[in-house]
């Protein structure tokens, strides 16, 4: 009933010449599984005149449509260009850019508005696990970040434990799924159990080819939102291939 999603963040990183492992991508894109690939801004209008089956995404949006804001870019921008989605709250942009919950909600009533799908990122610190104030950690970030009026169509949630993301380190399985299945009733709850049924829930932080299999195999995983090893079609692909094989 939930297609799986794929969705690659390729953060500050790509150029022009990249692209070839868009095309590199395209192939497996035709599978069970649904791919996104959020390239850097300066890439999206490129990445959509060849991104075949491959959604292109961005990976912040402003909260206002427009305006005097140097350097940023708004949610109609991004649609404006052939964005479909955005990533919005990542862990970076929460401690690069002191970005918080209220921050992120209004964003994702902008991404609504400007018809995209927001992809929002929730996840702990060690500091918060090491704790066990994890659940109370994700409680709080999915309420505060995300809007009311969320469906299974315009919103992902993404789970990236912080001390997980571009270290190598991935918490157990069972981990994943007390998170996952806590995530998936706090969404029943608040917005009915149809829409909370239907909202997508992805998992990400060091997710490679090798670990992929068994991550997607845990019970309210519908994907994973890929950092490094989704700008390499040689890393991707195989991950796209595990989640569509686990959707069989
Ligand atoms: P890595 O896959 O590089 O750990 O990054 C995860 C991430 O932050 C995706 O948004």
């Amino acid at each position: 009933m939930r297609r799986k999603l794929a969705a690659g963040n390729w953060k500050m990183n790509g150029l022009a010449a990249d692209l070839s492992e868009l095309d590199a991508m395209q192939d497996a894109a035709d599978g069970a599984a649904e791919v996104l690939i959020c390239p850097p801004a300066t890439l999206i209008g490129q990445a959509v005149a060849r991104r075949g089956a491959i959604a292109i995404g961005g990976q912040d949006c402003h909260k206002s449509g427009s305006g005097a804001h140097t350097g940023d870019i708004s949610a109609p921008m991004l649609a404006d260009a052939g964005a479909s989605h955005v990533i919005l709250g990542h862990s970076e942009r929460r401690t690069d850019h002191d970005e918080h919950d209220d921050d992120v909600r209004a964003k994702c009533r902008a991404a609504w508005e400007a018809g995209l799908v927001a992809v929002v990122c929730v996840g702990e610190t060690l500091e918060e696990r090491e704790a066990q104030n994890t659940l109370d950690i994700i409680a709080g970030q999915l309420a505060g970040s995300v809007p009311d009026g969320a469906t299974g169509h315009n919103l992902v949630i993404a789970y990236e434990p912080v001390w997980a993301i571009g270290t190598g380190k991935v918490p157990s399985t069972d981990e994943i799924g007390d998170v996952h299945d806590f995530i998936r009733a706090r969404l029943e709850r608040r917005f009915g159990e149809g829409v909370g049924r239907s909202v997508r829930i992805l998992y990400g932080g060091s997710v490679k080819p090798g670990n992929a299999t068994e991550i997607f195999a845990v019970s309210n995983v519908d994907g994973a939102l890929v950092g490094g090893a989704s700008l390499k079609a040689a890393d991707f692909v195989p991950i796209i291939n595990a989640l569509g094989a686990s959707s069989a």
